[in-house]
């Protein structure tokens, strides 16, 4: 491992390392919210918010991190967010990161907008692995996408519904981001200046979005892919078309994006399987609740009626213990993930990924917490009661 991954102590240091190595303009385009990244702030700052009331005389001499996530076993209360165009950051990023994960026993969750393939993914991997729907307006299109996640082996659904337009995010506006990255003199001098990352982005190739390629034709006609993607959502989609892929889909369906009590309690009526909290880490409505905030209020409402998950600010192991006492069976990791990967692809994310769990250990022995089942038992203080 190099020195510099080897030196990393928490996530905070990684994104420092992933800073130094990429580009501004891609950088950003991972760190960034939307808008006033009003919601990007307030999601840390929420988990930094709870405080647990730590009990004491426990034996905690090996705390147990296992657990189940929504059907699926894991060795910790973590799975991987899925995330889009990761190879902008470091080639074969999709991959580097879900065998990390699958390297620690934790699900991975890929994108619709991965740039490796479902199908490659799956023959590259062998840890549990979830598939991301984003609703697009081809409705076969989104049915032969689910249809080939099934057969490929991917057992978890999860559909994405806060993203029926792309959120505005000004950092990549100014930053003139393009997906795939268009070489303006820009970026050019920003290759120059990185020259590890270009020299990476050279040997790798052009990312291509091999999820959706036959759906966007040949993108070398004037639109992006991200662009023609942007179009392409479906943002009429409702409560039949879920129910109508509640029918259709075998496995387990989880629904990524939801802040709501009340759209909570609806889905639970409709039969999915799980209810994952999130506000795609601030990058879509700036303004939107801290993910922590809604969970407490969706763990209240749905009284264990529903397995829920959140994201959006993790950045300590700590947290996911946090999200455990406030209801949740795990917590998601997007960007955490992927600032080790930009730091150093597998060997990064791997390191993210342990750092995470090593905090979390420790927590829960300073907790006095040995099982997660038993993560109640310590208190949140007064205020977050
Ligand atoms: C995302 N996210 C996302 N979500 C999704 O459902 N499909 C996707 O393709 C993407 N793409 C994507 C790209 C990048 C670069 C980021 C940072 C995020 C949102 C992601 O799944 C998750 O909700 C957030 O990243 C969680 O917040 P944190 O952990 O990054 O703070």
């Amino acid at each position: 491992m190099d020195a510099a991954l080897e030196r990393a102590l928490s996530i905070a240091d990684l994104r420092a390392i992933a800073r130094r190595r990429l580009p501004r303009s891609v950088f950003e385009f991972i760190d960034g919210g939307a808008e006033d990244e009003l919601t990007l702030a307030d999601n840390r700052a929420a988990f930094e918010r709870v405080r647990i009331v730590p009990r004491v005389l426990v034996d905690v001499s090996a705390p147990d991190l296992a657990t189940d996530i929504v059907g699926t076993p894991a060795a910790a209360p973590f799975v991987v967010a899925p995330m889009g165009s990761c190879a902008l950051g470091w080639p074969g990023a999709d991959l580097a990161i879900a065998k990390a994960a699958a390297a620690h026993g934790i699900p991975y969750t890929l994108s619709t907008m991965s740039n490796t393939g479902l199908e490659r993914i799956a023959d590259a991997v062998q840890g549990p692995l979830w598939f991301q729907l984003y609703v697009l307006r081809d409705r076969a299109f989104n049915a032969a996408l689910v249809q080939r996640a099934w057969a490929a082996g991917y057992g978890t659904l999860v559909v994405t519904v806060d993203l029926p337009a792309g959120g505005k995010r000004e950092r990549d506006l100014r930053n003139g981001v393009s997906i795939p990255l268009r070489m303006t003199p820009r970026h050019l001098w920003e290759g120059i200046t990185h020259p590890g990352w270009a020299w990476r982005m050279a040997r790798g190739g052009r990312p291509e979005f091999e999820n959706v390629r036959g759906l966007l034709g040949d993108h070398s006609a004037g639109l992006t892919i991200a662009a023609k993607v942007g179009q392409n959502l479906d943002a009429s989609y409702g409560w039949d078309d879920l129910a109508a892929l509640r029918n259709s889909w075998p496995g387990r369906l989880l629904v990524k994006g939801v802040e709501h009590a009340d759209d909570a309690e609806r889905l639970a009526a409709l039969g999915v399987d799980g209810i994952w909290v999130s506000n795609h880490g601030g990058r879509q409505l700036d303004g939107a609740q801290a993910s922590a905030d809604a969970l407490a209020e969706i763990a209240r409402r749905l009284a264990g009626r529903l397995p829920l998950l959140v994201d959006s600010g993790v950045r300590r192991g700590v947290d996911a213990l946090k999200a455990r006492m406030l209801g949740a069976q795990a917590v998601a990791i997007g960007r955490a993930a992927l600032f080790g990967a930009c730091a150093g692809g597998e060997a990064g994310a791997h390191r993210a990924i342990a750092i995470l769990l090593g905090e979390l250990r420790l927590a829960m022995q300073l907790a006095g917490v040995a099982t997660l089942t038993d993560a109640r038992r310590a208190g949140l203080s007064a205020t977050q009661m």
